[in-house]
């Protein structure tokens, strides 16, 4: 390439170069191109890009360019034999080039018909003037006639092709030597006074800066950070969720979960070995009602009729939903109840067999509504411009069970791209049990659901593992590059 430059600084020491792909027809134009721009950064070159329009030969004109016209081939046949020749043999003699070659024979008027036979009609053998012209045509690209050029087109002897090129002129550091540019101003060019004598590099403001390493949001903070701006554009608060490990109390006993309830069991959640136990919770009488709801039943209940065990409401557990905060919050609510909106979006811990779309923890979205004389029909309408705001229209409500919730309701989504429903949450309004406990006005209903972070993070990012989202597995690169979310686009 160095050497090419140098060639192409020669050349234009002669003289403007207007097609390089004519003065360096061998070099391929990439090539040219690296070499024009290398001097063109040191001023000494300007060029410009030219196309070239040029001609190629199509098969059956290669073949006239090696075996002369059909028409001249034909004319040739019937010259040598001395009674001309058959019509009925022209195929024969000549194959595919016999037919097309009698007709531009006739139209030249170098044959005539005598009988069943050709015979020539010209004195002597004229000049095969479109062999010759597809040879200048191979040669050259092109052709000084160009209603000629027109009919070979015609005749489906020749194409236009195109290809790039380059006009080149002298720039204003025109020299026929290339200097070494140097890139740094350096003590020693000062201290020598060599500066004034150097030709430095000019600095190239196009070029992009190199990557400057960052941390990034991983995708699930991204949508958690959306749901958190549909929250609180709905008027919601965020409830405090930095204590992972509650009691057995608050994840469990206050929201009604009986103490023989499978989901307290080991293999369904996991519980602290040290320290084992909690404080007492400080409200006596609301640990007291708790007590007494369960075992006894109050507020228009019959409760559970177990024997209540305070032990056991002490255990630690990793809290198993978010619904315990909620619980919290609606305790403190208790205090001076009025309607209010929390919502929390954070992790929980479940001791599940791990597979491609579970792991033992994951975040849940909670939002929690509290007002007087709610209905489910408010949960239902609720839900709608909730899931509206992330682009789902299409819900629908299946009857389930919790604990805590009466009634409850499983919420599914219509998913357009895998055209089916799938479950995206679970809702209810909570008990009389839950919400008198605390102290709760009877009027003041309060409903909840929850969703999964992870559901919606791998349907917006098209993962169908969630180790690509969470664990060691995960790509960094993806973490790093990944886009922002809109939910208000489509969420499923
Ligand atoms: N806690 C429920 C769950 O784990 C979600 C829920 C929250 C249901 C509030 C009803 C009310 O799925």
């Amino acid at each position: 390439m160095a050497d090419l430059a140098h060639l192409v600084l020669q050349t234009l020491d002669k003289g403007p170069i207007s097609d390089t792909a004519v003065t360096f027809p061998d070099v391929e134009t990439g090539v040219v191109h690296g070499a024009l721009n290398s001097l063109a950064a040191r001023s000494m070159v300007t060029y410009k890009p030219i196309d070239i329009e040029f001609w190629t030969l199509t098969p059956e004109a290669e073949e006239i360019v090696e075996k002369g016209s059909h028409e001249f081939r034909l004319l040739e046949e019937v010259t040598k034999s001395m009674e001309g020749l058959k019509l009925a043999d022209v195929t024969k003699v000549l194959g595919a080039a016999g037919k097309p070659g009698q007709s531009r024979a006739f139209k030249n008027g170098w044959i005539k018909k005598d009988g069943d036979k050709l015979v020539s009609n010209v004195s002597a053998l004229p000049e095969d003037t479109t062999a010759k012209d597809l040879k200048t045509i191979k040669e050259t690209g092109t052709l000084g006639d160009a209603k000629e050029l027109g009919e070979l087109r015609k005749r489906k002897l020749i194409e236009k092709g195109k290809k790039l090129s380059y006009s080149v002129e002298k720039g204003p550091e025109f020299a026929l030597e290339i200097k070494k540019l140097e890139t740094d101003l350096t003590p020693e060019m000062i201290a020598s006074g060599s500066w004034k004598t150097q030709t430095f590099k000019p600095y190239n403001f196009d070029a992009e800066g190199a990557v400057t390493a960052s941390g990034a949001l991983h995708p699930l903070n991204k949508v958690r950070e959306e749901f958190r701006q549909i929250f609180f554009a709905m008027g919601f608060s965020e409830m405090p969720t930095n204590q992972f490990v509650e009691s057995g109390f608050w994840n469990f006993d206050t929201l009604f979960v009986p103490q023989q309830h499978p989901a307290r069991d080991l293999q369904d959640t996991f519980y602290i070995k040290d320290p084992v136990k909690a404080d007492e919770p400080e409200d006596k009488t609301y640990w007291e009602n708790i007590h007494k709801v369960h075992e006894e039943g109050a507020y228009g209940s019959i409760g559970y009729r177990y024997p209540w065990n305070a032990e056991e409401s002490l255990r630690l557990v990793l809290r198993t939903h978010t619904t315990a905060v909620s619980s919290r919050m609606l305790h403190k609510l208790a205090a001076d109840p009025k309607p209010a909106r929390f919502f929390s979006i954070d992790r929980v811990f479940r001791n599940e067999a791990v597979d491609a779309t579970h792991l033992a923890e994951f975040h849940q979205i909670e939002g929690v509504i509290a007002d007087y004389d709610l209905t489910l029909g408010d949960l239902i309408g609720f839900m709608d411009r909730f899931f509206t705001r992330m682009g789902v229209d299409k819900l629908r409500f299946k009857p389930a069970y919790n604990p805590y919730t009466e009634p409850s309701m499983e919420i599914f989504a219509w998913h357009a791209g895998l055209n089916k429903w799938i479950e995206i949450g679970n809702s209810g309004m909570f008990r009389p049990e839950m919400l008198e406990s605390m102290g709760l006005p009877k009027d003041l209903r309060v409903h909840g659901f929850g969703l999964s972070l992870e559901r919606p993070t791998m349907i917006k990012y098209k993962l169908s593992n969630i180790r690509e989202l969470v664990g060691h597995k995960v790509n960094l690169d993806f973490i790093e590059t990944n886009p922002a979310v809109r939910l208000d686009e489509t969420l499923v």
